[in-house]
């Protein structure tokens, strides 16, 4: 028996016209993550001048899920400091979706940690270091692993 997953309407909206897609040349930070399980990819891009958010494009290659909260994501990041774009977590990202189901709840990590990745990137090429940011994961599944542990 299959059983129909509900979204929410901000969900369907940003799934059905995602934005900030694309990508910044030259961008302050690419963070890419993936999720072994499902194959799904996302790759986010910043544009980060005097430790500000003034951009955030992503791609996704992957579920409805992922691509809304790539989108939502960018719309959370931008205007963001780097302080406080650390602090955008992948619930934060669910809630301003109004939610997902439980089973897409794994896919909104990948935005948390495309995040991470990409003020990873950001660090790294300025020899700086980001308070509480960690070495970022290129698959998911390792802190899922962590998590279910
Ligand atoms: Fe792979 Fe959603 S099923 S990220």
């Amino acid at each position: 028996m299959s059983q129909v997953i509900e979204y929410s309407e901000k969900v369907m909206d940003h799934f059905t016209n995602p934005r900030n897609v694309g990508e910044i040349e030259e961008a302050a930070g690419v963070g890419t993550v993936g999720n072994a399980k499902c194959g799904d990819i996302m790759r986010m891009y910043l544009d980060i001048q005097d430790n500000v958010i003034k951009d955030a494009k992503f791609k996704t290659f992957g579920c409805g899920a992922a691509i809304a909260t790539s989108s939502m994501a960018t719309e959370l990041l931008i205007g963001k400091t780097v302080e406080e774009a650390l602090k955008i977590t992948n619930k934060a990202v669910m809630e301003a979706l109004d939610g997902l189901p439980p089973v897409k709840v794994h896919c909104s990590l990948l935005a948390e940690e495309a995040i991470h990745a990409a003020l990873w990137d950001y660090a790294q090429k300025n020899g700086i270091t980001i308070e509480g940011l960690e070495p970022p994961v290129k698959d998911i599944e390792e802190i899922e692993e962590v998590e279910e542990t």
